[in-house]
């Protein structure tokens, strides 16, 4: 079966065929679209960090499929999967040591958002290390799948959730406290 992904760019309708990883795991195809409409100032190095994960997701995602359809083991994970997992910790820890606490200091009103967003960090995590354990163990490929499948839920979700909190952000913060933030995300 044929996936395509129908939408209207500049008053004409464009129809893109989708490859088969794409049409299996809309959520991450949804946030590589949207990943376009995000603020870039005063925070471009995180939306540039959200554009790399989330091209990255996609391609584990392709990697996965590939290896459940040649039977293949999931120790072949194991590199993109810790690499992965490097440049979310990394993200991760911009965000909760630099952009979290400035916000809620900054915009009280975020604060239960930030929260929300601190909690989608750790049970991103939580997934992540599962399927890493089962890669290191050499266990059963399907078993990494059904852990994708509900990190990817989860990972989309909070991007878009992050993706929402980073516009209010944008049009929260006055001209000082964008040059004050990019600062501290950037020495992160
Ligand atoms: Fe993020
Ligand atoms: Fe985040």
């Amino acid at each position: 079966m044929n996936w395509y992904l129908k939408f209207i760019f500049n008053s004409s309708q464009v129809r893109i065929q989708l490859t088969e990883t794409e049409s299996h795991f809309p959520e991450i195809l949804s946030l590589l679209i949207y990943d376009g409409e995000m603020p870039v100032d005063p925070i471009q190095d995180l939306t540039h960090d959200h554009a790399d994960l989330n091209r990255r997701a996609l391609e584990l995602a392709g990697l996965l499929q590939q290896l459940q359809r040649a039977s293949g083991s999931p120790r072949d994970l194991l590199e993109p999967l810790i690499e992965f997992r490097e440049l979310l910790f990394l993200h991760f820890a911009r965000e909760e040591e630099g952009l979290f606490p400035f916000v809620s200091s900054a915009v009280p009103a975020l604060e239960p958002m930030i929260h929300t967003m601190a909690s989608g960090h750790d049970a991103i995590c939580g997934g992540l290390a599962r399927m890493i354990h089962v890669a290191t163990i050499g266990g059963d490929i399907a078993t990494v799948m059904g852990v994708f499948e509900r990190f990817e839920q989860t990972y989309a979700e909070h991007a878009r959730s992050e993706a929402s909190l980073l516009a209010s952000v944008a049009l929260a913060l006055t001209s000082e406290q964008r040059h004050e933030l990019a600062a501290l995300v950037a020495g992160l």
